[in-house]
């Protein structure tokens, strides 16, 4: 089966999620296209979109004809190419409601698992628990004569085990996209153990053709990307517990996150990025990590507490944020949670106290937003960095150890081969997490204190 037939019968499970309905997206698109080449067209193109939830499905479908609208309206001219032998259409309008049909004509909402018995390739997007994706990946396992191959999006879960377990015999290659997969450049590919080569092989080029930034993880749970982000999440709240014992929590909140997002010239705070990605997905990847790399203390008992308060960050239907660590309005951070008294503190009270015991950032100020549109950005940054050691303030200090922990926890990755280089584990925080700069870098010297 070459790769125009595989693609011929596919499955997504958890269809109607974050990740599984991006992943609807991309694949359907990439189907649509396949259908559309004159070879292909006496076959037939399907994706079975399977969910437990009949609602979300339907709004898969409303995400799907939106994004499929705007794809064509940017594709326009291309399209017209490829429609040029249907004479009866005409205008822009009429080009991009066919190439919508047709993309939509490759999907097939269910709530049926048993559906996805007849793909070839099965994209796995359920939630984050082990049981759930064994219970899923019964319809691929040894009973099913197609034999399908299968890409798991977990974001943690080792890639050799779930095949093991779901007795997928070399079946299943770790398929990392990341949110959304539509927007995001990055794909961690992970093969496990037996993984065969021609379903790797097939994740390459499926990659490829979705035009992502592939990086290679080792499987190990985690792999980079969390690898690295429970870590730096981890160290960031122990900073808390050590600041928070010359202030209050809320305060020791406030400042790590300001000293991680505009002195480390990052995108968001780290409190921020917990609470957009989730209190409770963090709790999952920590529990996966925890038990499979023993000795590291991957835990966290002040995520454990303010899950057990009802604190969970996240995102509402309409992708506005969560509540979590942060309180948000318009967007923004306006308060800290406080678990002693179980409300938030808002901003105001104690901004402008923290950041005069923060000190100063220096001049001139770099933005993340500016760092990454900035014409000679290597420079800019280690002239940033430079001063910003040279400071001596209790910001600077806070920011150069956590850069250093940063670049620790990065150069680890390697060493212990989960990366094969560090311009992997760089790629990885560049594309996937949007930073200016990767972690392996020379603006902060490794001195950590342990
Ligand atoms: N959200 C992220 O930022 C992110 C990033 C990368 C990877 N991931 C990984 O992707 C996977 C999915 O995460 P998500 O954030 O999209 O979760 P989600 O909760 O948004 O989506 C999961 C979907 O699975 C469906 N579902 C639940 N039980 C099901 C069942 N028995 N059968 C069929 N469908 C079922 C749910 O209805 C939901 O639509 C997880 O493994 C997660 O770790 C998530």
């Amino acid at each position: 089966m070459n790769y125009e037939e595989r693609l011929e019968n596919v499955a997504v499970l958890g269809a109607a999620g974050k990740m599984g309905s991006g992943i609807v997206l991309l694949v359907a698109a990439e189907m649509a296209d396949l259908a559309l080449r004159p070879e292909n067209r006496s076959r037939k193109y399907v994706l079975h979109a399977v969910d437990v939830s009949q609602r979300a499905l339907s709004g898969l479908m409303r995400y799907l004809r939106e994004q499929a609208r705007k794809s064509a309206e940017k594709r326009i001219v291309a399209l017209r190419k490829t429609y040029a032998d249907r004479s009866e259409l005409v205008s822009n309008g009429e080009i991009i409601e066919a190439y919508i049909n047709d993309v939509l004509d490759v999907v097939r909402p269910t709530t049926t698992l048993e559906a996805a018995a007849e793909a070839s390739v099965i994209f796995e997007a359920a939630p984050e628990s082990l049981d759930l994706k064994l219970k899923l990946l019964t319809v691929a396992g040894a009973d099913n004569p197609r034999e399908p191959w299968v890409f798991t999006n977990t974001s943690s879960i080792p890639i050799q085990e779930v095949d093991a377990k779901a007795k997928l015999g070399g079946r299943l290659m770790g398929f990392h996209f990341y949110n959304p997969p539509a927007v995001q450049k990055l794909v961690e590919l992970i093969r496990g153990q037996t993984t065969r080569s021609e379903v790797a092989e097939f994740a390459e080029t499926l990659a490829k053709k979705l035009r992502k930034t592939v990086v290679s993880s080792r499987d190990v749970a985690g792999f980079i990307g969390n690898g690295h982000f429970m870590r730096d999440s981890l160290y960031a709240i122990s900073e808390t517990a050590r600041l928070g014992r010359e202030r209050t929590f809320v305060e020791a909140v406030y400042m790590v996150n300001r000293v991680s997002q505009d002195f480390l010239v990052r995108p968001m705070g780290i409190f921020q990025l917990i609470d957009y990605v989730g209190l409770d997905v963090c709790q999952c990847i920590l529990r996966v990590m925890d038990p499979r790399l023993p000795g590291q203390g991957l835990q966290s008992p002040l995520i454990d507490r303010l899950l057990a308060l009802g604190v969970k960050g996240g995102q509402n239907h309409d992708g506005s944020q969560k509540d979590g660590f942060l309180s948000y309005k318009g967007g923004r951070p306006a308060g800290v949670y406080d678990p002693d008294r179980k409300s938030y503190t808002p901003l105001d009270s104690i901004q402008a106290a923290c950041d005069a015991a923060l000190g100063p950032l220096p001049e001139p100020a770099l933005p993340w937003k500016a760092a990454v549109r900035h014409p000679a950005k290597d420079d800019a940054l280690a002239g940033f960095f430079g001063k910003l050691e040279g400071l001596k303030t209790l910001g600077a200090d806070l920011a150069c150890r956590y850069g250093a922990r940063s670049r620790e926890i990065g150069l680890g990755l390697v060493s212990d081969g989960v990366a094969a280089a560090a311009e992997d584990v760089n790629t990885v925080l560049l594309t996937g997490f949007f930073h200016a700069y990767g972690p392996i870098n020379d603006y902060f010297k490794a001195k950590v204190e342990k």
